[in-house]
């Protein structure tokens, strides 16, 4: 899975470009017009009389996430995505495309889901604005865009994991059918953030029907291994006042609401093993139980991550304190608004996915991803802000195993981030604190 690049100009009249698979070998170009590119543009003239790189990931899966449902992104903005983290070496796009707030992807069988749109958004924070901006917002992939976007990633080396949301995060489906909820009636897409106490009901088979149909499409259009299917933050009230989930737990003989959503991941899983696809989910697809085949994308330590290892499951690793890009990279005071939290650069590039971990149970770690959040990230610029260069930091540790070296990743961004002015992308200015950190190395 690990396919070694070698890019060799030691001698004179040739580069060559070496890969254990056509990835490799990718990625080695990738390495090559980063050099050439520095060599065209650097102050200072740079010339490679004789080089020779071999290197290779830590990670087959290198991750990045964007929520494309609290704020929609056109084609061409997430073609502009993937080329983003291709140019950091990230091979695996997580596509968020259903939630509360929007559903984003075609399903033929169904046609009403992107026919919903929120009438609004609330303006400022939701945990304590009360105003709304009074303007529709809404958007969805075609079928034929998603099929060209798959080309396009596909022609970049990077693969492409659907998030279709469940059990929870669905008010954007209740509101479209709103058989698919406990209650049956009276959904609407919100305008507000945050977790929403409908959710679909675990009870009735026709869930199950629909759920089955829309994996079938998507499975259709995806041709990857992967699919992730949510499963975070998926309240139990409306489960435990529902005459059809009660039944449903009597017939299954499930002891909680959290055993019931054990059974709806489960039933999941078997349908997508019935289409060769591996299931993703999020810490909480442990609740009550989960199957050993599952990948659990753990963004908390505490929870998710010790229980999916003890049971046997493949992780990969999204620790929110390192990964979740939609926090805070600087003061309140001066940067634009955003969820909360506080995660500098030196903080993603901090990420250690191996931490309190033993030999065997890092074995179990396939790899690293970060997540674009978009509550408060409306534009790609805006996006794109968030996510460099904390990305660049992710990136490396993605690819490079060992402690690390921080300065040094500093002084080295300064160069790579003149790939970011050449190609108008807007990033944080890191160089203040890379300038601050010279002077107190004194150098
Ligand atoms: C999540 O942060 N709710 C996955
Ligand atoms: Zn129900």
């Amino acid at each position: 899975m690990h396919s070694a690049q070698t890019v060799d100009s030691s001698t004179n009249d040739k580069i060559l470009i070496k890969g254990g698979s056509v990835k490799g070998v990718w990625w080695g170009l990738q390495t090559l017009e980063q050099l050439l590119f520095q060599a065209r543009t650097s102050p200072k003239k740079i010339s490679f009389p004789a080089l020779r790189i071999e290197d290779w990931p830590r990670f087959a899966y290198r991750g990045a996430h964007l929520d494309c449902c609290r704020h929609f992104f056109t084609v061409e903005e997430i073609k502009s995505f993937i080329d983003l983290i291709c140019m950091h070496k990230i091979n695996n796009f997580h596509w968020h495309l259903t939630d509360d707030q929007g559903w984003r992807i075609e399903i033929r069988r169904y046609p009403e889901l992107i026919g919903s749109q929120r009438q609004e958004s609330v303006v400022g924070h939701h945990y304590h604005s009360q105003e709304y901006d009074g303007i529709p917002h809404g958007g969805f992939y075609t079928q034929e865009q998603v099929r060209d976007v798959v080309a396009y990633a596909a022609a970049r080396q990077v693969t492409i994991i659907p998030e279709i949301e469940m059990p929870g995060h669905a008010m954007a489906a209740l509101a479209s059918y709103p058989w698919l909820g406990c209650l049956g009636e009276g959904y609407e897409v919100p305008s507000l953030w945050g977790v929403k106490e409908d959710v679909y009901c675990a009870g009735k088979d026709s869930t199950f029907v629909f759920l089955e149909d829309v994996l079938t499409e998507v499975t259709d259009l995806f041709p990857y291994g992967l699919v992730h299917i949510g499963g975070d933050e998926c309240p139990k009230a409306r489960w435990k006042e529902c005459p059809r989930c009660q039944r449903r737990m009597r017939d299954e003989g499930l002891g909680s609401e959290e055993e019931l959503q054990s059974y709806f991941v489960r039933r999941i899983e078997r349908f997508l093993a019935s289409r060769n696809r591996r299931m993703v989910g999020w810490d909480e697809i442990r609740q009550g139980g989960l199957s050993e085949t599952a990948i659990v994308l753990s963004r908390k330590r505490e929870q998710g991550l010790r229980s999916a290892l003890e049971n046997g499951n493949d992780v990969i690793m999204t620790p929110y304190l390192n990964c979740y890009f939609d926090y805070y990279q600087g003061s309140r005071e001066t940067e634009p608004l955003a969820f909360g939290g506080f995660l500098p650069l030196r903080t993603a590039y901090d990420l250690d996915p191996f931490e309190g971990l033993n030999a065997e149970q890092s074995r179990r770690i396939l790899g690293v991803q970060c997540n674009l959040w978009t509550e408060f990230v409306a534009t790609l610029d805006h996006a794109e802000y968030m996510l460099l260069p904390r990305l660049a930091a992710f990136a490396e540790r993605a690819w490079t195993g060992g402690e690390g070296n921080y300065p040094d990743f500093l002084r080295r961004l300064e160069s790579f981030s003149r790939l970011y002015d050449a190609q108008g992308y807007e990033y944080r200015d890191f160089r203040p604190e890379a300038d601050s950190l010279r002077a107190s190395l004194g150098s």
